[in-house]
């Protein structure tokens, strides 16, 4: 079994990075009060696959969103984790290949993929992330 362990101290809020867990690319960002007002604005009833920020994201850290970065539909790598990337409609994280939309909280909202990207297990202890 292994694990991925990474310092989040230095990423800045609004700003997204990348990191391998299991030789899969998995996305952590901070996201911005705005970006978190944005995800808790939206009913769930709405949702494809129905879960809260809150739900997704781990107490006194609602901040910090780990997803693995595999678009539930047919496995692409999504957009929106570096600099400059589309983020697509809903401003989180978007698939080119088939176009799939993900919003802040990295659920699906628009596109083909059946599902939100996956929230792996993970700790968080002051500014390490610990995932697996
Ligand atoms: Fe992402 Fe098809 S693999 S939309």
């Amino acid at each position: 079994e292994s694990t991925t362990e990474l310092d989040i101290g230095s990423i800045e809020t609004g700003q997204a990075i990348k990191a391998v867990f299991r030789k899969q690319p998995v996305f952590i960002r901070r996201l911005t009060p705005e970006e978190i007002a944005a995800a808790d604005a939206v009913s769930t009833d709405s949702l494809r696959d129905p879960q809260t920020l809150a739900e997704r994201t781990q107490e006194g850290h609602e901040d910090v969103l780990v997803v693995m970065g595999v678009c539930t539909h047919l496995g692409c790598v999504p957009l929106g984790a570096a600099e400059g990337e589309d983020k697509g409609e809903f401003g989180g994280y978007f698939c080119p290949c088939h176009g799939s939309h993900y919003d802040t909280a990295a659920r699906i909202r628009k596109g083909p993929a059946p599902t939100n990207l996956a929230v792996p297990e993970y700790t968080i202890t002051d500014t390490t992330l610990v995932i697996g």
